[in-house]
């Protein structure tokens, strides 16, 4: 498989072809994910949870966001890196924002960062892609807001909500975004917000529609002691190794059979 770049998204996005992703924070990991093709592997700041056993992702630091990019970095050869930025590193100016992507970039070797939050964003997305590093957005529940939120709900789930959501996708799309993850969101928002913007979306709890789907991978492997979201699926069940849930989690999104349409009917 060839190395997949901004561009490649952009062209299956096109073409109609599903991207996949899933999170990996250790180098053995992501060269599984590789082997079997994934197409992005995020270094979430989903490792507070999955592997430092915190209640949010709130605590994460940029040294520890580096470290794991960097663990997972060297055992990529095809797939892209997705890092995240931690709560903190990129809201108070696009200048800092700036200078905290550059670590991911530079010593942990993302491709891309990605940032939660919607047009407030729009300044620090352009800062960013002006000065050459690809950015992410994310919407709609946005984990690093919990405590705005006041807990792990699906967002845009009324008239006013959704329209927010959908102008938010604009600007960031306006502002420079290469991709953009949906996350727990009517299946018809995420939808809607897909066929709007040029700019390839990747889907968890957002429906069958997005130009691509992500789970955590200890979801996908049913290992997360704490439960699992009711979207996500455990791939290991119905496979003997976890090279072969993997794959079976990538030719589902490949095929469209993951997520069922009727999880989201
Ligand atoms: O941190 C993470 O793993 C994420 C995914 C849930 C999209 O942001």
């Amino acid at each position: 498989m060839a190395a997949i770049t901004v561009n490649v998204l952009l062209e299956m996005k096109k073409k109609g072809e599903k991207i996949t992703c899933l999170t990996a924070y250790d180098y053995s990991f992501a060269a599984l994910l590789d082997k079997a093709d994934t197409d992005i592997i995020l270094v979430g700041d989903s490792l507070g949870m999955v592997i430092q056993g915190r209640e949010t992702t709130l605590g994460v630091s940029l040294q520890e966001a580096v470290y794991h990019t960097e663990c997972v970095s060297k055992g990529a050869k095809n797939a892209l890196i997705l890092a995240d930025m931690p709560f903190g590193t990129f809201q108070s100016c696009p200048e800092a924002a700036f200078d905290n992507a550059v670590v991911l970039l530079a010593d942990g070797g993302a491709n891309m960062v990605k940032i939660e939050g919607g047009s407030v964003m729009s300044d620090t997305v352009s800062f960013l892609v002006s000065r050459g590093i690809p950015v992410c957005g994310h919407l709609g529940l946005t984990p690093q807001s919990v405590n705005q939120l006041g807990g792990y709900y699906a967002q845009g789930t009324d008239d006013v909500s959704a329209e927010k959501i959908l102008n938010d996708a604009v600007c960031l799309a306006d502002a420079g975004i290469s991709l953009l993850i949906l996350e727990s969101m009517p299946a018809r928002l995420a939808e809607l917000i897909t066929r709007k913007i040029d700019v390839p979306t990747i889907g968890i709890g957002a429906g069958p529609a997005t130009d691509g789907q992500v789970l955590v991978l200890y979801d996908l492997l049913g290992i997360y002691p704490n439960g699992s979201p009711s979207f996500s699926k455990n791939f290991l069940q119905e496979n003997e190794t976890v090279l072969d849930a993997i794959i079976g989690f990538n030719n589902a999104v490949k095929k469209g059979l993951f997520p069922s349409k009727a999880h989201f009917t």
